[in-house]
């Protein structure tokens, strides 16, 4: 039996009664804000793809940091842009490096913020691959030391969640037994667990200044094609320890998103990544569409899929919106 018994409007009548029976609410609490921090003093410097992102010296990322939390939002990610790069990317693992130091002045002045940091190391080598590089292959073993040596650095400097996105097989595993060896067995491992080979990353590559001299990154990321494969790599990454596993991109793998959700426990992020920020502000800029109306229903999407938290440049301006 149908109509005219069932009126599914009858739940849409006002505001109110939608209200009601909302299923999908976004919070500021979902969301994680991503930030670039590049050497120097009072440096803002503009990313051309990304408008309203910068690369942010020490002081301006602290400050980032405080505005990202006075909206209400628990998290940030570090991404470091070393001043130098070389074969083993040596800058990752500074104890002194740019995002140590970025952690160590944030944890100051901001304790209550979640401080996570990538650990990749495509930013600190000079070919701009996530791995160590011989006769153009992407070495994966010899890769894993250097993975868990920034990953301990990180929480050495205060970092209180480590988040590898290199794609290497083994290294949740490596960077779990070095965390816990050196008594860093509660800091927590968020794996970028189902990470695609995908176009939506370059206005990032533009922001890390981490592109491939040569070749690509389908040596190590995944294939967009591949649905099955991803709970195959998430299976592997809880089983190595994984606390939280992310699924990247997220606008254009909902599906992926879904499944990861309803196949495993714990807890799921989405990287709404920075191709997929570019597109709507491109857009906007056009008038072609209203801004935020757009970022908060991609946003709400993503957690309808199933994303416990969201990855997003949005971060700020959405949380801002939501706490009209
Ligand atoms: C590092 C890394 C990338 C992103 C996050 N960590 C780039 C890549 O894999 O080339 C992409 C984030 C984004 O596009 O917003 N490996």
């Amino acid at each position: 039996m149908s109509f005219p018994i069932h009126r599914p409007r009858r739940l849409r009548l006002n505001r109110i009664i939608r209200n009601m029976v909302r299923e999908t609410l976004i919070t500021p609490n979902d969301f994680i804000y991503p930030l670039f921090v590049i050497s120097g003093k009072g440096v803002r410097k503009k990313i051309s793809s990304m408008p309203g992102c910068f690369q942010v010296s020490v002081d301006e990322c602290v400050k980032e940091a405080q505005n990202a939390h006075k909206f209400g939002i628990p998290a940030i990610i570090l991404f470091g842009i070393p001043e130098r790069k070389d074969e083993k990317g040596t800058e990752a693992y500074n104890p002194k490096g740019i995002v140590q130091t970025a952690i160590r002045a944030i944890k100051d002045k901001v304790p209550d913020l979640v401080v996570i940091t990538d650990v990749c190391m495509c930013e600190y080598m000079s070919h701009g691959h996530c791995g160590i590089v011989k006769k153009g292959k992407i070495l994966n073993d010899p890769t894993l030391e250097l993975l868990a040596k920034e990953a301990l650095s990180h929480a050495k400097a205060g970092a209180d969640m480590v988040a590898p996105s290199d794609m290497m097989d083994g290294r949740i595993m490596a960077i779990r037994n070095i965390l816990d060896t050196n008594g860093f067995e509660d800091i927590p491992v968020m794996s970028y667990a189902a990470k695609y080979a995908s176009a939506f990353y370059s206005p990032f590559r533009e922001a890390a200044e981490s592109t491939p001299s040569f070749g690509d990154r389908r040596s190590y990321q995944m294939d967009p094609a591949n649905r099955r494969e991803s709970l195959k790599e998430v299976a592997l990454d809880i089983e190595e320890g994984a606390d939280i596993v992310m699924v990247k991109p997220a606008l254009s793998y909902m599906d992926i998103i879904s499944d990861v959700k309803d196949t495993f426990d714990v807890p799921v992020a989405a990287y709404n990544v920075s191709g997929e920020y570019s597109m709507v502000k491109a857009a906007a800029k056009m008038g072609w569409i209203d801004e935020m109306k757009v970022v908060l229903e991609i946003l709400t999407s993503m957690k309808r899929a199933g994303a416990d938290m969201i990855l997003t440049y949005h971060a700020v301006d959405a949380a801002r919106e939501l706490g009209k």
